[in-house]
């Protein structure tokens, strides 16, 4: 995207933006395709993040991951619950416990499995994927697979995108940053040793459909293979973070995968915004073009699991609150802790049902980053 060097200043504000503001005026972030469109900062005198009521739909909405019922945490043929999703994407929650009893083939799209808890294995077609916490498993659309947790405790968040998912450029920072193209785990065939059986089963999901087709042969049962399509993982501890200790970066500095309708975005631990009077807390945002979803992998003082989703239009980012806490415990040379996997979508999203009615039964607080 071309940008624009035609801008304009009116009335009062910091010389550089973002720096320079703390405790003199609130900052809010007004600006297109979430992060990375035309942008305008706006200066408040109070706090615009403030808000007393809704009526209406639009709400940030938040979800403890780890106590969310899952179809497939009880039924091993289930698949994914969603959590939201448009035409372009679905966004959802696994927490298998049980093998896939079946060679299972998704062809409504790439499936990127984010794993917050649980080891396994993704028993491919191209072989083995052996996971962990902290693993990205990309599983391109009609890859063939079975997903076998090795733990009962497993999470997984997970992305269905039509679009073929592919790994973000980073082109001005060279072909090492944020992370070594070779540390990105290819699978090798290697024999699973299946009991015999006479028929095997395998599972197809079409336009959110499930048939079954049964063959005498394994489909898994592949002896070799070469090409330029293949599933893959990459672990997020060897995703070194763009950073910057005078400024607070727009999030899309942290992409780790995207296709042209959705930004898989990686918070993780770095330095913090060393100068003061910058603001090193998210800015208050109304992400036009772009519905946010987070969930939460590790923070000190947050609960793992926690998955948001914050609607394009309606401004979210710290509270006042917050901000004066956080100020006043501020300290220079400090570290970022959280770490967080962000899908953030540029159609709307839809929650699922499952997500508001989990969302009656164990209301929580709405965050937004
Ligand atoms: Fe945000």
């Amino acid at each position: 995207m071309k940008k624009s060097w035609i801008q304009h200043v009116r009335g009062e504000t910091p010389r550089q933006a973002r720096v320079g503001v703390v405790g003199k005026m609130h900052e809010e972030l007004f600006g297109r395709q979430g992060f990375t469109g035309p942008a305008a900062m706006l200066y408040h005198q109070d706090s615009p993040n403030e808000l007393i009521r809704i009526e209406g739909n639009l709400a940030v909405r938040s979800a403890l991951t780890t106590e969310f019922p899952t179809e497939d945490s009880i039924d091993a043929r289930a698949d994914f619950t969603p959590l939201a999703s448009n035409q372009d994407l679905q966004v959802g929650l696994s927490r298998r416990t049980e093998n896939m009893p079946y060679a299972y083939r998704n062809t409504d799209g790439d499936l990127l499995y984010f794993v917050h808890r649980g080891e396994g294995i993704f028993a491919t077609e191209f072989g083995p994927i052996y996971y962990e916490p902290g693993d990205y498993v990309l599983l391109p659309k009609g890859v063939t697979f079975r997903h076998m947790p090795r733990t009962k405790d497993g999470v997984f968040y997970v992305t269905e995108s039509v679009e073929p998912i592919r790994f973000s450029e980073h082109e001005q920072v060279g072909r090492h940053a944020p992370f070594d193209p070779t540390l990105i785990t290819v699978p090798d065939v290697e024999k699973y040793n299946w009991p015999e059986q006479d028929e095997w089963e395998l599972r197809i999901k079409h336009s959110g459909e499930y048939s079954s087709a049964f063959y005498p042969n394994n489909p898994m049962d592949v002896i070799g293979w070469k090409g330029d399509l293949f599933p893959l993982k990459i672990n997020i501890r060897d995703i070194i973070p763009i950073s910057s200790d005078r400024i607070h970066l727009a999030p899309s500095s942290w992409a780790t995968f995207e296709t042209d309708k959705m930004m898989v975005v990686t918070f993780l631990p770095q330095i913090a915004v060393a100068d003061l009077t910058a603001e090193e807390l998210p800015s208050n945002h109304r992400n036009i073009d772009c519905d946010e979803t987070v969930f939460i992998h590790d923070h000190p003082m947050l609960d793992g699991g926690i998955f948001s989703h914050a609607p394009q239009g309606l401004l979210h980012g710290p509270s006042d609150a917050i901000r004066k806490m956080f100020n006043a415990m501020r300290k220079p040379n400090a570290r970022r802790q959280l770490t967080a996997v962000s899908v953030d979508a540029y159609a709307p999203l839809k929650p699922s049902e499952a997500l508001i009615e989990h969302i009656k039964e164990k209301p929580s607080q709405g965050i937004g980053l």
